[in-house]
């Protein structure tokens, strides 16, 4: 099944003294999603933001809300992120015991559910899970700073994803130095949605760069 491929700008790479407005530019410059990393310092080694800052870029942008949860336990605090605006709710397979629960528990708030897999992590983690399903994070840098090197290695892991999920109506999403330059690579490994920070919020015009990836990743002539 061939999905829309939609650009995500994550926010991490915004600048917080001025964190509405960059939302409000990032949705004129032409985003798909917003893209909101949150980090609680534990399963990651690094703090981002949480809840009331989701809940006030909230009325900033009707766009949807692509929540990347680097936070372990991640089940207590799904309802109040539900709350504060997500559409998507991404856990990391690596974050708790019981992600068949925790998918469950996403869908039954009617958001879509979605599973982040760190680099290291095998797909097969997922070979069972499938049908609770709307989104697969292929991290393609480990989790917890913006600005790193993509790792080459994940265009297998993407490509591995695509055939798993074939037919089904999951997307397949990269996160994590992401640009233009390899966009057409991610896209054609089988990715349609595209994070990208430091890319977007370091370019001296946000639309531009967003078109830039956007028509990147949609010319997969080989
Ligand atoms: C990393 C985050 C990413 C990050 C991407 O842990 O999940 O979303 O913001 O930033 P760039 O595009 O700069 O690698
Ligand atoms: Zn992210």
């Amino acid at each position: 099944m061939s999905r829309p491929l939609l650009i995500a700008p994550s926010i991490l790479a915004a600048d917080f003294a001025r964190l509405g407005e960059e939302v409000r530019a990032i949705d004129a410059a032409g985003a798909d999603w917003i893209h909101i990393d949150v980090m609680d310092g534990h399963f990651v080694p690094n703090i981002s933001f949480g809840l009331p800052v989701i809940d006030s870029i909230r009325q900033a942008t009707k766009k949807t809300f692509d929540v990347h949860l680097m936070i372990a336990p991640a089940d207590r605090y799904l309802e109040a992120f539900a709350r504060a605006g997500a559409d998507v709710l991404t856990v990391h397979a690596e974050a708790g015991m019981h992600l068949d629960r925790s998918l469950q528990a996403i869908r039954a708030m009617g958001k879509k559910a979605g599973v982040a897999l760190n680099p290291a992590t095998p797909v097969s983690v997922l070979q069972h899970v499938l049908d609770r399903l709307d989104l697969i994070l292929v991290m393609t840098v480990n989790p917890g700073f913006g600005g790193q090197a993509f790792i080459p290695a994940m265009l297998e892991k993407i490509a591995e994803v695509r055939d798993m999920v074939r037919g089904r109506n999951i997307d397949i999403e990269v996160d994590g130095g992401i640009t233009a330059a390899n966009a057409a690579d991610v896209a054609r490994a089988g990715a349609n949605v595209l994070v990208a920070g430091s890319a977007v919020f370091r370019a001296p015009d946000y639309a531009a760069e967003i078109r830039a990836i956007r028509t990147a990743a949609s010319s997969l002539a080989i």
